[in-house]
């Protein structure tokens, strides 16, 4: 799947002189994987730490290290042997600079402006955002003169990824290494998520099976494995959105760039979604929550003393009702979205759903086909409105159904 967020934005990647470095490498390689068109320019020290053909070799494309080399001039209405001025045309096209890793020197002459190599003057005529990666041995980033060149920075807008606290190269711990590349692209993409479709808008979505307790080591689960909730957190995210994911027990690693509430119940989760809810301009639930909880869960380790054994259940609430109740009395999201997991009766259970719950929109979905739904990455859903309109959908991956319903969501607002 390509990333919608990476794919054909122009990347400044500037590599200052630390052992670092040699990570701005693997940066590199992994932002072109991920369809991004990266530019890198390194100052003089970096090339002490790792060559321009490194960063060449993974970009496939020229790294630049000369302020005073002219380059081809590619852009239109451009005549033959024209040329182009290095740190003006790398300025202009980007999208993100990233600095990584970021050295105290570099943050200096950032924060005053100095612009003496390629790097520098770059950074001074690029319109676009700067994040920066800082990596120095632990004194030097403690030094009042290098915080302060940062707060300058920070007062001007600069993200600011790390350092991460660890071995350095002088031998001791502390703090001072680079952030990892992983992080460094979390951190990029959050950037660039900023002017998003969904900039401004807040959202609640939530994710995985509840587990209500039997007694205190057993509990009454469901097959749902969180993949949709956590795609769609995702998309919003990617589109500028702030994100509340509440989610009950997953195997999913935890996303970054979203506030995620954890929770195990149905009640508990009803709790986290109304609490969530305030000032929300959406709520997707693409949870499975369930809708019975043993009346009476065992406080000890139920024994298996007799040959059969009864639990009684009870109703949990229903959260989407109590919802369409606040929206009903004026309050509420604006948009509110629910998935309805069928193996029967596909559409005719859904629009059921549908008006029980008030919906605007029910996302319809036969989980009794092996490549829909439960614990796969590909879902195959029909979308069903509230004034009638059905939308289904071809076989997709969950992430690409996510980006679909967020598109339906912004029609609906
Ligand atoms: N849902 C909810 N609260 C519950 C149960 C479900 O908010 N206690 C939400 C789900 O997150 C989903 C929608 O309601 O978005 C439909 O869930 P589903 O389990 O398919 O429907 P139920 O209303 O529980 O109906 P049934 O189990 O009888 O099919």
């Amino acid at each position: 799947m390509e990333d919608r967020l990476l794919k054909d934005k122009r990347i400044l990647l500037g590599v200052t002189g630390g052992v670092a470095a040699y990570k701005a490498v693997v940066l590199a390689s992994r932002l072109t994987q991920a369809g991004a068109i990266v530019d890198v320019v390194l100052t003089e020290a970096a090339t002490r730490f790792v060559t321009p053909l490194s960063f060449e070799s993974v970009t496939r494309r020229r790294a630049y290290v000369d302020m005073f080399e002219l380059g081809d001039n590619d852009r239109p209405g451009a005549r033959p042997g024209d040329v182009s001025i290095p740190h003006l045309a790398l300025a202009r096209g980007a999208d993100l600079v990233i600095i990584a890793p970021a050295t105290a020197n570099t943050l200096a002459k950032l924060a005053h402006g100095v612009a003496d190599n390629l790097l520098t003057a770059a950074v001074l005529a690029a319109p676009a955002p700067l994040l920066i990666a800082p990596a120095m041995e632990s004194h030097m980033w403690e030094h009042p003169a290098t915080q302060a060149n940062l707060a300058m920075l920070q007062a001007r807008g600069v993200t600011q990824i790390g350092p991460a606290t660890g071995h350095l190269a002088s031998g001791a711990t502390g703090v001072g290494r680079m952030s990892e590349p992983e992080e460094i692209i979390a951190a990029a993409r959050l950037v660039l998520a900023r002017h998003g479709d969904m900039a401004g808008r807040s959202v609640v979505v939530s994710a995985g099976g509840t587990r209500e307790a039997i007694d205190p080591v057993r509990f009454i689960g469901n097959r749902s494995s969180g993949k949709m909730g956590y795609a769609l957190a995702h998309a919003a995210r990617d589109r500028g959105a702030q994100v509340v994911l509440v989610a009950a027990p997953t195997a999913l690693p935890e996303p970054y760039g979203v506030r995620l509430v954890r929770v195990e119940s149905a009640s508990q989760m009803r709790d986290a979604v109304l609490a969530a809810l305030e000032g929300a301009d959406a709520l997707v639930m693409a949870a499975a929550v369930a809708d019975y909880r043993p009346l009476q869960p065992s406080e000890q380790k139920i024994k298996k003393a007799h040959e059969h054994l009864t639990l009684e259940l009870t109703r949990t609430p229903d959260i989407l009702e109590e919802v369409a109740a606040l929206r009903a009395a004026g309050r509420g999201p604006r948009v509110v979205v629910g998935f309805a997991a069928e193996t029967s009766d596909l559409l005719a259970n859904a629009q059921v759903k549908l008006q029980q719950k008030r919906l605007d929109l029910i996302v319809a979905n036969d989980v009794s086909v092996p490549d829909s739904g439960f614990a796969v990455d590909t879902n195959r859903v029909t979308l069903l409105y509230a004034d009638g309109t059905i939308e289904p959908l071809p076989l997709m991956y969950k992430e690409e159904v996510a980006h679909i319903i967020w598109d339906r969501v912004q029609r609906l607002w």
